[in-house]
């Protein structure tokens, strides 16, 4: 069993992803943390971020171990990960890694921008997850505000703004609803009504597989 969530930055999709995973009991990947830690690496060695070369080697070199290093969770590498994204060669390497994991059983639910597209097309159940960019901004401003970060509504709407436009205009597996996306809009939704919406939209969809 494959669960896809996508959409766009601070949606809410991972908070949304990991809590699925635990109701069905399923594995969950948060695939942004593999972007994010190539433009670490990248960063590291002071390589150029959107250059295939350098990308491409973090991408190629990449330890999974690293995934829980908390300063994958800063907001600039949030930006920065947008654009090692771009590049076709991380797109591809990182893929393989993924397509492992959703082969995990007893399912397995993975959270990013292209799952329903391209990495797991044929999934069984495919959510993309949307909300007013406004709404968006505020919550991730907030959760940041939260943790003592410096920082401003107005540059969180920017920064929100900026990669939305980067993630889904890039030619590479640009992020966009699969044809046969459930699309769950949480603009008005609070995480718990999120959740119990999402869980009903995947009974409903499993309900219909026959499962
Ligand atoms: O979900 P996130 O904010 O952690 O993702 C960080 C960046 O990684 C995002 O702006 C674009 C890229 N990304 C991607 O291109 N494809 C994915 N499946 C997941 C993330």
């Amino acid at each position: 069993m494959i669960i896809a969530i996508d959409g766009p930055a601070a949606s809410g999709k991972g908070t949304l992803a990991k809590r699925i995973a635990r109701h069905f009991g399923f594995h969950h990947l948060d695939t942004g943390l593999l972007y994010r830690a190539v433009a670490r690496d990248v960063r590291a060695v002071d390589g150029t971020l959107d250059s295939p070369e350098d990308a491409g080697k973090a991408a190629e070199n990449l330890d999974p171990e690293t995934f829980d290093d908390p300063t994958l969770r800063h907001p600039g590498i949030g930006n920065a990960a947008s654009v090692v994204a771009q590049v076709p060669i991380v797109r591809t390497i990182l893929r393989k890694f993924q397509e492992d994991f959703a082969a995990r059983e007893p399912g397995a639910v993975l959270d990013g921008r292209d799952i329903g597209t391209v990495v797991c097309p044929h999934a069984d159940v495919k959510i993309f997850v949307i909300a007013d960019t406004g709404v968006r901004a505020e919550r991730r401003f907030l959760e940041l505000h939260e943790r003592g970060e410096a920082v401003t509504r107005e540059e969180i709407f920017d920064q929100i703004e900026r990669r939305d436009k980067r993630d889904s205009e890039r030619a590479d597996s640009p992020m966009k609803p699969a044809a046969d996306a459930l699309l769950l809009d949480t603009t008005k939704l609070g995480i718990d009504e999120t959740f119990d919406a999402a869980v009903e939209l995947i009974k409903r969809k499993i309900g219909q597989l026959g499962a």
